[in-house]
C-alpha cells in the first residue's frame, strides 16, 4: 500500500513538473498551480487522504506528500520567475526606441522666421511705438523716383554710383530700374498724403527690398533698408538725433547708446550725415554700446526743399529729416550673423540657427527679441 502511495505520489509529481515545464505564460501556470495545489487541487486530493490513514502510514506519507507539496510549490514559483523574465524581455525587445530619430514634434515649432524679418518687425514695433506709420513701395521703380525727385538728376554722378539694375526700356519711355534704395518711398508717400489730405506733417518708415549690382563678403544684389521721414513744420536736427538714438537703444536693448554725425553728402539732404554709433572689438566682432571705436550705420539728413517740392510740399513752411539704414547689417550686429552672403542663401540649417519662432511676435512690451525659454524648449 504504501509502496504504492509513495508511487503515486512520484507520478503525480512527474506529471505536475512536466505540466509547469510546458506552461508558456503566466495564465497557463496559474491554471497549473490551481489544479494542483489549490483547495480542489491534485496535491491537496492527496494529501487529503493522509486523514483516512492509519497512524503508522500517516507518519510514512505525511513528510512524503509535504515534500511532494513544497517542490511543486517550488517548481511553480521558479517557472514564474523565468516566465516574468521572459515577458520582460519581450517587452524591452518590442519597445526598443531609436534614439536617433527625431523627437515628434509640433509643427508650429518647426518653422523659423528669418533675421531679416524679424528685425523688420523689431524695427516696425519701435518706430510705431514713437509715432511713425510704416509706409511701402514698389521694387520694380522709375528714374524719376528713384532719382529725380529726390534730387539726383540725370547726369549726376550719384546715378553712376549706385550701380543700378536697368530693366528693358518700353518703346515710349525710360528705362524702369530696380530701385536702389528705399528713399523713393519718400516721395511717393508724401505724394500719396497729399492727394489724401493726410500730409504733411509726415511721419514714417519705409522698410523694404533694394537692390545694387555689387556682389562680395558685405554686399548682396538684393539687400534691405529702412527709410525714415519726419517733416513738419519745425522739424530740426535735434528732433533727428533724439529720434536715432531713441531707436538704437530700443532696438539693440541698451540703456545708453552714443551716436556722431559725420558730415557728407547726399543729393536728397542738406546737410547730409553719415551715423556713426560708438562700438567696441571683441576678438573679430564689433560690439555695439561703449567703446572707443565708430561704426557707421546709415546716411541722415535735413530733407533738400528740392525734395519737398517734387512731392508738391510748400518748402517755406515745412522742413523734415530723412535717414536711410541697411537692415542686413543691423541684424547682423543684433545677432550676431558674421556673413552676410548667407542670409540669402536658404539654407535650414542657417535659419534653425539664427531664425526666430513664429509665435514670438516683437513687441515692445514682451520683448523684442526674447525668445521664451518655454517655446524654445517645446521647439526642436
Ligand atoms: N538712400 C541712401 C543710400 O541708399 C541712404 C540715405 C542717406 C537715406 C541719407 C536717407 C538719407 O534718407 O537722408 O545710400
Amino acid at each position: 500500500m504504501s509502496g504504492d502511495t509513495q508511487k503515486q505520489a512520484g507520478q503525480l509529481e512527474t506529471k505536475i513538473v512536466a505540466a509547469i515545464d510546458a506552461t508558456t505564460d503566466a495564465t497557463a501556470l496559474e491554471a497549473v498551480r490551481v489544479g494542483s495545489l489549490g483547495k480542489k487541487g491534485s496535491v491537496s486530493a492527496l494529501l487529503k487522504t493522509l486523514g483516512g490513514m492509519s497512524a503508522e502510514e500517516r507518519q510514512l506519507n505525511g513528510p512524503l506528500f509535504n515534500a511532494l507539496r513544497d517542490k511543486i510549490a517550488e517548481a511553480i514559483a521558479a517557472k514564474k520567475t523565468e516566465l516574468d523574465a521572459a515577458a520582460l524581455n519581450a517587452r524591452l525587445a518590442e519597445e526598443t526606441m531609436d534614439m536617433t530619430l527625431p523627437v515628434d514634434s509640433d509643427p508650429q515649432f518647426e518653422g523659423r522666421i528669418h533675421p531679416v524679418s524679424q528685425v523688420m518687425e523689431e524695427l516696425s514695433a519701435i518706430f510705431a511705438d514713437m509715432g511713425f506709420d510704416v509706409a511701402e513701395g514698389p521694387d520694380i521703380e522709375s528714374q524719376f523716383y528713384n532719382f529725380s525727385a529726390l534730387n539726383i538728376p540725370e547726369a549726376h554722378p550719384a546715378r553712376q554710383m549706385h550701380d543700378t539694375f536697368y530693366l528693358k526700356a518700353e518703346e515710349d519711355g525710360d528705362a524702369l530700374v530696380l530701385r536702389t534704395h528705399t528713399s523713393p518711398v519718400q516721395v511717393r508717400t508724401m505724394q500719396q498724403g497729399q492727394a489724401e489730405k493726410s500730409g504733411p506733417p509726415f511721419r514714417f518708415i519705409a522698410p523694404g527690398r533694394t537692390y545694387r549690382c555689387d556682389s562680395d563678403q558685405t554686399h548682396t544684389p538684393m539687400f534691405h533698408q529702412i527709410e525714415g521721414l519726419v517733416v513738419d513744420e519745425s522739424t530740426h536736427m535735434g528732433h533727428l538725433k533724439h529720434t536715432l538714438e531713441t531707436f538704437l537703444a530700443a532696438f539693440f536693448e541698451l540703456d545708453d547708446i552714443a551716436i556722431r554725425f559725420r558730415p557728407s553728402y547726399f543729393p536728397f539732404t542738406e546737410p547730409s550725415m553719415e551715423i556713426d554709433m560708438q562700438c567696441h572689438r571683441d576678438g573679430e566682432r564689433l560690439v555695439v554700446g561703449s567703446g572707443d571705436e565708430w561704426m557707421e550705420i546709415g546716411g541722415s539728413g535735413m530733407v533738400n526743399p528740392h525734395v519737398l517740392r517734387h512731392a508738391g510740399i510748400d518748402a517755406d513752411k515745412y522742413q523734415g529729416f530723412a535717414f536711410g539704414m541697411g537692415i542686413d547689417r543691423l541684424a547682423m550686429l543684433k545677432y550676431g550673423a558674421p556673413d552676410l552672403r548667407a542670409f540669402f542663401e536658404a539654407d535650414l540649417r542657417w535659419l534653425k540657427h539664427y531664425g526666430f519662432l513664429p509665435i514670438d511676435v516683437p513687441g515692445l512690451a514682451a520683448g523684442l527679441s526674447n525668445k521664451t525659454l518655454a517655446n524654445i524648449n517645446k521647439a526642436t
